[in-house]
């Protein structure tokens, strides 16, 4: 007999079959038992009927405990009715481990005691969906990047610099040295972009913010392509197309899994190339019309500011050209103004929050070495950095996704801490 995967399971019609499978819920009467079987791979309904099957079978399909491991052999049949396209109508059991006291019962649990439970909530069905759109996510920025001419680059993660600022570093030992724990490879990224043109990066990154949002954590994966001989507005043209590929993508390849999680696609396929823009000037113009009195120009956005400014279009907006001294050192300066940058935040609809940022870089010799001793950077943990700005200097622009922001967004999570495995958040090391 074919030992089979769930997922597999609708080219299996009318054929018998076994699955490894965990009991993920059960209903039954005295004749008919109804187990709600998991592999892993997907979701199924097994049927199991007294008459059919004899006393001794049913009583221990009757038995089986939540989580409980099994092999079931049975007919997959045709079922129309479900989403998935298919039943098991089982003819044998054979059970591998009875579970004991399985925690995550079918009821409602608090927050605090899920997380503490995180090694078997990723088994849920909900966790599950969220977990396949994050590989898909992944799956589909490697095949953008690799089909646009980029070249995958993996940047140090124990580092000496700080790309975003001192604040927020991890601070460990290296032997006799301090080293920090990367919060962007960003830097290396530009060195690498100088010698194969056009880069992405795709790895864990820290930030020891002391932020308790539903955006922030503090152990994160993000995306940094980096390209040489691009300039800002081509660089917003990169992120667009991209962004719209990473969508189209889950739409077409996850949709049992947008499903069950009852998201609202139709704001999904929207999520096309190209995405409004609005500058910074104009965002504190429409923020005081709109009354947010609690903002001035030069000052950082907060979340409600975001929110307020994405809700006023029905795709990702970029908010270009911040000023100057609320963005990292190496970001180039606009052409015609020295107080603003040629940066851009891309915002997530639906009040996601920021998904990328970005920027044209400093190419200058001289500028650059201004705004490290500006920003109080020990430069000499910066001279290869600087050194690139001597050996054929070029334009070059890059930006960073957040990766857990963005299939928080895209699966509808309403915190990052369910688009990542194990998070890491201010008060959890656990599990
Ligand atoms: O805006 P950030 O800090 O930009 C950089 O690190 C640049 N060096 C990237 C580059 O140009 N190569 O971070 C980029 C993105 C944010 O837009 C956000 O999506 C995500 O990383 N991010 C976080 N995600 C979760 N938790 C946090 N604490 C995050 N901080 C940033
Ligand atoms: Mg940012």
């Amino acid at each position: 007999m074919k030992k089979i995967m769930i997922q597999d399971m609708p080219g299996h019609i009318g054929e018998t079959v076994k699955l490894g499978a965990w009991l993920a819920n059960k209903r039954s009467s005295g004749k008919i038992a109804f187990l709600q079987l998991r592999d892993g791979s997907g979701f199924v309904q097994g049927v199991i009927v007294k008459e059919e099957v004899g006393e001794e079978l049913f009583a221990t399909a009757k038995g089986l405990t939540q989580e409980t491991s099994m092999y079931v052999t049975g007919v997959v049949k045709e079922d129309t009715r479900s989403s998935f396209g298919c039943e098991l109508a089982i003819t044998g059991i054979e059970v591998i481990h009875a579970a004991v006291d399985y925690p995550i019962t079918p009821k409602e649990h608090g927050v605090e005691f899920l997380m503490d439970n995180r090694h078997l909530w990723l088994r849920s069905r909900k966790q599950h969906a969220i977990m396949k759109i994050r590989n898909e996510v992944i799956r589909a920025t490697y095949e953008f990047f690799n089909s646009n001419g980029f070249v995958k680059i993996d940047p140090p993660i124990l580092t000496g610099s700080a790309p975003e600022g001192t604040s927020e570093l991890f601070q460990t030992k290296y032997f006799d040295e301090d080293a920090y724990l990367s919060q962007s490879g960003q830097l290396y990224m530009e060195a690498a972009a100088m010698a194969l043109g056009k880069v992405f990066s795709f790895g864990p990154t820290f930030r020891a913010e002391k932020s308790k949002t539903r955006r922030h954590l503090i152990e994160f994966w993000m995306i940094e392509p980096e390209m040489a001989f691009v300039e800002f507005e081509e660089n917003l043209e990169v992120q667009e197309q991209y962004v719209a590929y990473i969508v189209q993508s889950v739409l077409k390849n996850c949709k049992l899994e947008l499903e069950r999680l009852g998201r609202d696609t139709s704001k999904l396929e929207n999520i096309q190339a190209p995405f409004p823009r609005i500058s910074y000037d104009d965002a504190i113009k429409f923020l005081h019309e709109k009354g947010f009195d609690d903002i001035q120009w030069g000052d950082d956005f907060g979340s409600p500011h975001e929110t307020a400014i994405a809700e006023h279009y029905d795709k990702p907006v970029f908010i270009t050209c911040y000023p100057v001294g609320i963005k990292p050192f190496y970001m180039q300066p606009h052409p015609e103004r020295d107080d603003v940058v040629l940066c851009a935040d891309l915002i997530a609809p639906e009040g996601y929050g920021e998904i990328i940022g970005g920027s044209e870089r400093i190419h200058d010799y001289d500028l650059l070495k201004q705004r490290i001793a500006e920003h109080n950077l020990d430069e000499s943990a910066y001279a290869w950095y600087l050194d690139l700005r001597k050996q054929g200097s070029v334009p070059h622009s890059g930006f960073g996704l957040g990766l857990e922001r963005t299939v928080a967004w895209i699966s509808g999570a309403e915190h990052v801490r369910e688009s990542i495995p194990f998070p890491r958040l201010l008060n959890r090391l656990y599990p």
